[in-house]
């Protein structure tokens, strides 16, 4: 009977210690001051906002997460609205949240609503690039089907177009700067505003493993 008891209890401190690791941590539901709480834009699964241009933050690799972080609060990288958040962020907020969202899985990628020739465009440059203008393809960096390589190299499989296109026309006119060795800035400025919507639109339809709803 004793050990019956012994035994349930145990069970019961392993069920309370599982569920405390898949609750998300405070700053993500209810932020901290300055710190609006993540979820309300970037939802608690990480799935984002296509809409709002608020990004997927499912799966990325800590390391890039916390480098974002500390990137707005540099001012290498500048948003009006995720600057002054990253600024009110402690370390340890960063590592919560950044270790909450990573375990999160991909959200399933968008139906396709662009014309399938964009698609196609965007397809050709993700995965051959164009070498007559020395233009590598995205997935020589970012890893067969845009699924990354962390630590440096972020997913960019699933992520809504929007974003996308918004990150790719900052490096092109120089508002973000934070890429390590000027990678993206050179691979920006050879696209055409055409090319970026195109590949885009194709990174936003493609799926990842690990895909969630
Ligand atoms: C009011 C809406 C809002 C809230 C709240 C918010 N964010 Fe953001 N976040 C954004 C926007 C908008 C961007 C895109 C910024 C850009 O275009 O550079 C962003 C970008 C990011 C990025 C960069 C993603 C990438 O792929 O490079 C990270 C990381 C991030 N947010 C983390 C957080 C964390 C952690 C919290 C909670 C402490 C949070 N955000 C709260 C709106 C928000
Ligand atoms: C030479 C390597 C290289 C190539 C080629 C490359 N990238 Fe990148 N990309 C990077 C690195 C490194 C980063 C991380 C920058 C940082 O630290 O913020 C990045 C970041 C990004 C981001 C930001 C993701 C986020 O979460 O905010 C997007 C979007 C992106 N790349 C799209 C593309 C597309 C589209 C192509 C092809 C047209 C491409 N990249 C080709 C190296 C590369």
């Amino acid at each position: 009977m004793r050990s019956i008891t012994r035994l349930m209890f145990m069970g019961t401190i392993v069920m309370a210690t599982s569920i405390a690791a898949a609750a998300p941590p405070a700053i993500v539901t209810q932020g901290k001051g300055a710190a609006i709480a993540c979820a309300s834009c970037h939802g608690a699964d990480g799935a984002g906002n296509a809409q709002a241009g608020f990004p997927v933050l499912a799966q990325l690799p800590p390391a890039h997460f916390a480098k974002q972080i500390a990137d707005f609060k540099a001012g290498t990288r500048a948003n009006p609205v995720m600057s002054p958040i990253a600024m009110a962020m402690s370390a340890e907020d960063i590592e919560s949240s950044a270790r909450h969202y990573a375990g999160q899985a991909r959200p399933k990628a968008a139906a396709a609503t662009a014309d399938p020739a964009v698609i196609a465009r965007g397809k050709q440059l993700a995965i051959n690039g164009a070498w007559d203008r020395d233009l590598p393809p995205c997935f020589k960096c970012h890893a067969v089907d845009g699924l990354g390589v962390a630590p440096a190299f972020p997913p960019i499989a699933g992520q809504h177009a929007a974003y996308t296109v918004s990150q790719l026309q900052a490096w092109k006119t120089g508002a973000r700067t934070n890429d390590p060795q000027t990678l993206m800035k050179t691979v920006a400025a050879k696209l055409t505003d055409d090319e970026i919507r195109a590949v885009a639109d194709y990174l936003a339809t493609i799926g990842t493993p690990g895909e969630g709803k």
